[in-house]
């Protein structure tokens, strides 16, 4: 179940006998590699207890909306923004009704009001409650709204009933929940991505470097891989796991990094350079440790060179994503930034103070991003940077696609004339 890995579920147990199936499927969905958090409605709270799940997700339970201390914590808002995705599972004939008039009276409701991530419900009721046109009835507005259902399947019920209404077993929720992360839309491309910061050396014990922490570079090759394609990661020093499926090439330096990325850029089809590549580096790098006998000290530094640049100029058919970390006048340096390199598309995000009062940058596990293309642009708000990662590569796929029909387009255009 490769596409839970690392995705944050929100899982939301409401008031049916079934409650207690969602022990087995915190269970499988950790053994999946997702990280669970619980929210239990009170109705849910006769049928199980909130220690089981906390125990079984290592995580404490949210159980209500108006408690301070909790709020305060983690509350409905950065629950709504943790989440990759809500999974309702079982689902109350009572849930379904207020999620269909968007009631926020319960925790568990305001998240899913708040959050703008996909919802899944699994159903579990009484088979006459099921089939009931009040519950079929909210049962289509939810779909039209864009819920996924998973069943409810046939089978005997806790109340001696045999009809449809049972709860699906956690493999099929597992396997559907996979399903939404399954893009394939990259499918046959080869992306490479940097990411992470360089580090420039002085001497033997200092160098200069920047904050980068790669999450967001490992994020986009999470995410690319989820769409199909072959990732390889070229990535400066920081203390994340390699995604599956990548292959990830360690470097130090950004003249490292230039090197990396010139042995693998003949193979690739799209370029992401999401790395905070040191713009200078010391001229010369001491032999040994520097002493501090100098009351002023001064560096000479000399230019590296631009690895977005470079790849866009010599090897002009790869698509080019640059990023642009500004800490003012985003879109005014990020348009420069698209034109100057001559690139197919720019990402900017505010960094410094400013991007601190709202979730931070660097190292945050958020963002937001303003992208832009020769045309148009779109602003992807603030979210998971693993949610924006997805929404990113969903737009580079989109403008990719475009971009491959131009070019075969102006190549017939060009043989048609030479004929
Ligand atoms: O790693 P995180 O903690 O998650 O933080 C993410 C991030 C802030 C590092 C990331 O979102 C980001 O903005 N990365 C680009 C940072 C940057 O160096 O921007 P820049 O404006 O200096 O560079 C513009 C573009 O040129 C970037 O795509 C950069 O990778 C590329 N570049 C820059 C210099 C250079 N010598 N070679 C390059 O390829």
């Amino acid at each position: 179940m490769q596409h839970l890995t690392n995705k944050r579920v929100l899982l939301g147990v409401t008031g049916s006998i079934a409650a207690y199936k969602a022990a087995d499927l915190i269970r499988r969905l950790r053994e999946a590699g997702a990280e669970v958090r619980v929210v239990m409605t009170d109705g849910s709270k006769a049928f199980v207890t909130p220690l089981t799940f906390q125990a079984l997700s290592g995580l404490p339970v949210h159980e209500n909306l108006l408690d301070k201390e909790a709020e305060a914590a983690m509350g409905h808002i950065e629950l709504a923004r943790w989440a990759d995705v809500i999974l309702i599972a079982p689902a109350s004939a009572n849930s379904l009704a207020t999620l269909a008039q968007g009631r926020a009276d319960e925790l568990l409701y305001a998240i899913c009001l708040a959050a703008d991530v996909p919802l899944a419900i699994a159903p579990a009721m009484n088979k006459h409650m099921w089939a009931d046109q009040a519950t079929q009835d909210n049962v289509r507005l939810l779909a039209q709204r864009g819920v996924l259902f998973i069943g409810p399947e046939s089978g005997d019920q806790a109340c001696g009933d045999v009809g449809e209404g049972r709860m699906v077993d956690s493999e099929t929720i597992l396997s559907r929940l996979a399903e939404l992360f399954t893009v394939g839309s990259l499918s046959g491309q080869t992306v490479l991505i940097t990411a992470g910061p360089t580090r420039e050396a002085l001497d033997p014990v200092r160098y200069l470097s920047n904050h980068s922490s790669g999450k967001m570079g490992y994020a986009i090759a999470d995410a690319a891989v989820e769409a199909g394609a072959k990732v390889i990661l070229i990535s400066g020093p920081v203390s994340l796991e390699a995604p599956d499926r990548v292959t990830r090439i360690n470097v130090q330096s950004a003249a490292d990094m230039e090197a990396a990325v010139k042995e693998q850029i003949n193979q690739v089809d799209i370029f992401i350079a999401t790395a905070a590549v040191a713009d200078y580096r010391p001229v010369t790098v001491q032999q040994d440790k520097i002493k501090k006998t100098e009351t002023r000290l001064t560096l000479e530094l000399e230019k590296n060179t631009d690895i977005l640049a470079m790849v866009k100029a010599d090897y002009a058919k790869t698509f080019c994503v640059g990023f642009a970390a500004e800490t003012h006048d985003i879109e005014n340096y990020a348009q420069t930034k698209l034109k100057q390199k001559k690139i197919e598309m720019i990402a900017a995000n505010l960094v410094g103070a400013k991007a601190t009062k709202t979730a931070g940058t660097f190292n945050s596990d958020f963002n937001e991003l303003s992208v832009y293309w020769p045309g148009g642009n779109l602003k992807l708000e603030l979210a998971s940077k693993a949610k924006l990662a997805r929404q990113l590569v969903a737009l580079i796929a989109q403008r990719y696609t475009q971009y491959e029909i131009t070019a075969h387009n102006e190549n017939n255009v060009i043989s048609l004339k030479s004929n």
